[in-house]
């Protein structure tokens, strides 16, 4: 065993990518990168303590250093901040309807889309549930994706919904990612809730967000403002009373049509995510609010949909986060560098929004101020890619695959 004093150091690596002291908001060039050239990261229980040049590391009193056969391009471990991996089931058949000419919303209105995923949800017992959310939280981690949201919003219903959360309570204890809950009951108004949506969003309030709160399931609660789902004008009372109970708020916002960023700027949420329909009004709203604005090109390419405005968010002076949003029905992919350096190319963003837009600024949106960077004080989280230059990472679109993943100072094994 090594005594409290010893320190652990990783390196030296080819370059070092730390993602320190840029802003939180707006256009960022890729000068503003600290990019370390031999540089090694020094941890003592999972904290980073410093980030500097290795040999000024190695010198130091009482260093252990870890065995280090790729000398590559390091980045700080990845946030996922938007997921729906608590799903059952499949939608292969929505999607092949949809290439031959159906909509994603005329699905819905079939009655087919998240509806479909709702039961086949509900027929999975809390344990299988678990185990599939596990083993796609691995799949991300396995990208370099360290801290990962997850939202419930396929039970809609109390005992569903809490299924959900407890299901992604106990993939917790099944994967070295962190899993942050986000509660989703308001995805759309169940076809078996004999009642208007007024009458399910209040039970949500009255049945359901107490036990959350009381057993610690979520502290984040989200809807779908959308045709299919929820009006602003429905959703609104239901996020005050949310707030007031303390509960951090995010909305799946403009996707199809828009008003859900007003919403997420009305009611001061932490994100406003989707935003392929966002117009000039809705990217000044949250250019002048704290609201993050979130891209899931996921959903694009899943759907053949626009992407999210990111470009014009970024020069409006939006904060960035760019999100996967794994979800079987309109975003089945779940490869985050992939989606990420195809929005970079459509939306032309420079490495240095695309890298802080699943690290720093991704992180920031869910609220955490200690993961994303790699600074000290901060987890020791990062990812490892053999590699000749950090532009080599989103040049190569989600191919080049990190050799690899550190969580807490502890190198993963897959
Ligand atoms: O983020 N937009 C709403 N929710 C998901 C899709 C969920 C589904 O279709 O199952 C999304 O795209
Ligand atoms: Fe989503």
């Amino acid at each position: 065993m090594h005594s409290n004093t010893s320190y652990h150091l990783a390196g030296p690596f080819r370059e070092l990518v730390t993602m320190q002291a840029l802003p939180l908001k707006g256009a960022l060039k890729d000068s503003a990168l600290r990019v370390i050239r031999n540089g090694g990261i020094l941890w003592k229980a999972g904290r980073i303590e410093a980030v500097d040049d290795f040999e000024t590391l190695a010198v130091k009193p009482g260093v252990i250093s870890m065995d280090q056969p790729v000398k590559g391009v390091v980045l700080p471990g990845f946030t996922d901040m938007h997921t729906h991996i608590a799903f059952g089931g499949s939608r292969a058949a929505d999607f092949a309807l949809r290439n031959g000419g159906s909509t994603y919303l005329e699905i819905a209105e079939s009655g087919g889309g998240i509806w479909s995923t709702v039961k086949a949800t509900r027929a999975l017992t809390i344990d299988a549930l678990a185990a599939l959310t596990a083993q796609r939280a691995n799949t991300l981690l396995r990208q370099g994706i360290t801290t990962i949201e997850v939202k419930s919003g396929y039970g809609l219903n109390v005992a569903e919904e809490l299924k959900c959360l407890r299901a992604i309570d106990k993939a917790r204890r099944m994967t070295k990612a962190d899993l942050v809950s986000t509660c989703l009951a308001a995805h759309m108004l169940p076809a078996d809730f004999n009642g208007s949506a007024e009458a399910y969003l209040e039970l949500m309030v009255n049945a359901l967000l107490p036990v959350i709160k009381n057993e610690r399931l979520a502290h984040r609660v989200d809807a779908f403002v959308e045709r299919t789902a929820f009006s602003a004008e429905q959703i609104l009372p239901y996020f005050k009373k949310v707030k007031a109970m303390g509960f951090d708020i995010t909305v799946h916002a403009d996707q199809f049509t828009t008003s859900g960023s007003e919403v997420a700027v009305a009611v001061g949420a932490k994100s406003a995510d989707h935003l392929e329909h966002s117009t000039g009004k809705e990217i000044a709203l949250l250019a002048h609010s704290d609201v993050a604005a979130v891209a899931l090109p996921g959903a694009s390419i899943g759907l053949g949909c626009p992407f999210a405005p990111a470009r014009k968010l970024l020069d409006a002076g939006c904060s960035l986060a760019i999100a996967t949003d794994w979800n079987p029905g309109s975003a089945p992919m779940g490869n985050l560098m992939l989606q990420a350096s195809v929005l970079a190319t459509f939306e032309k963003l420079t490495n240095a929004e695309l890298l802080a837009g699943i690290t720093c600024r991704a992180a920031a949106a869910l609220g955490f101020k200690d993961r994303g960077v790699l600074a000290p004080g901060y987890c020791a989280d990062f990812v490892v890619y053999d590699a000749a230059s950090y532009q080599e990472i989103p040049y190569h679109q989600g191919s080049l695959q990190p050799v690899e993943v550190w969580k807490n100072g502890t190198r993963l094994t897959f």
